[in-house]
């Protein structure tokens, strides 16, 4: 069953796109195939989430300690980006959903950057839903940057120093670790763990994730069930 839109769906749901590999190596495939395979249900989970009415998703695509895996790997992953951001704008566009990148970008191929930037540009106008992918992305590093850069100024924190509260963290793949993603913006995230592996997700997995999350009961610190601060930072 689907929920209607809005009802019990976060505002901010940020997804661990973990098990590609064991899918892969479940069928006796190099795990490329399971990234390609995780592509496509990316592509799915976004497109079902904008239907849902969820106003921001964020994807971990490529961690900064990813970049331990072998060169081949690592490789594929980097190409796979950029050959979905060539094949995805015209939906995204479409759609009405804005694309962000978020992470470091001076360790990535300047094609790819240009790609994303291209892409950023783009959709910038979209408001249906915001979709920020992750790519050599640390969390620890991006606190470090903004403590940084309070130091050097003023004191105070930038008017939008990071990226709005996560209501609702969903990791696939059946490990139950935060691995370094959105940790300041996880304060209050209610968590969800799910053992199907990324490229086996469905919308009726979503539904059920979603379904559990509509019924917690969050309190926020207080004693009282409060409506999240759907998108304040
Ligand atoms: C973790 O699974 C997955 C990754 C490091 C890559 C995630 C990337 C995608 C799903 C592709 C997304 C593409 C776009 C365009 C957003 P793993 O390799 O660690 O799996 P394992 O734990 O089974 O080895």
């Amino acid at each position: 069953m689907n929920l209607p839109a809005n009802a019990g769906v976060p505002g901010h749901l940020a997804v661990i796109m973990d098990g590609n590999g064991r899918w892969a190596a479940k069928r006796g495939r190099p795990r490329w195939m399971g990234h390609a395979r995780g592509a496509q249900t990316a592509r799915e989970v976004v497109a079902y989430c904008a239907r849902l009415g969820v106003q921001h998703l964020t994807l971990y695509a490529f961690s900064s300690d990813n970049w331990k895996r072998p060169r081949e790997e690592v490789g594929f992953l980097l190409d796979l980006f950029a050959s979905h951001l060539d094949r995805q704008l015209t939906e995204l566009c479409a759609n009405g959903i804005r694309l962000s990148i978020i992470g470091r970008r001076d360790r990535l191929p300047a094609t790819l950057v240009a790609k994303m930037e291209d892409a950023e540009a783009r959709t910038a106008q979209g408001t249906r839903m915001h979709l920020r992918v992750a790519i050599d992305y640390s969390s620890k590093a991006a606190l470090q940057q903004a403590f940084a850069r309070v130091n050097a100024g003023d004191g105070e924190w930038p008017a939008e120093p990071l990226l709005p509260n996560v209501d609702l963290l969903l990791r696939t793949g059946g490990e139950r670790r935060l691995s370094d993603f959105l940790l300041w913006e996880c304060a209050y995230a209610e968590l969800a763990f799910h053992e199907a592996l990324f490229p086996d997700l469905t919308t009726a997995h979503l539904d059920a994730v979603f379904a559990d999350f509509a019924g917690r009961d969050r309190r926020f610190g207080g004693l009282d069930s409060a409506p999240a601060p759907v998108g304040s930072a």
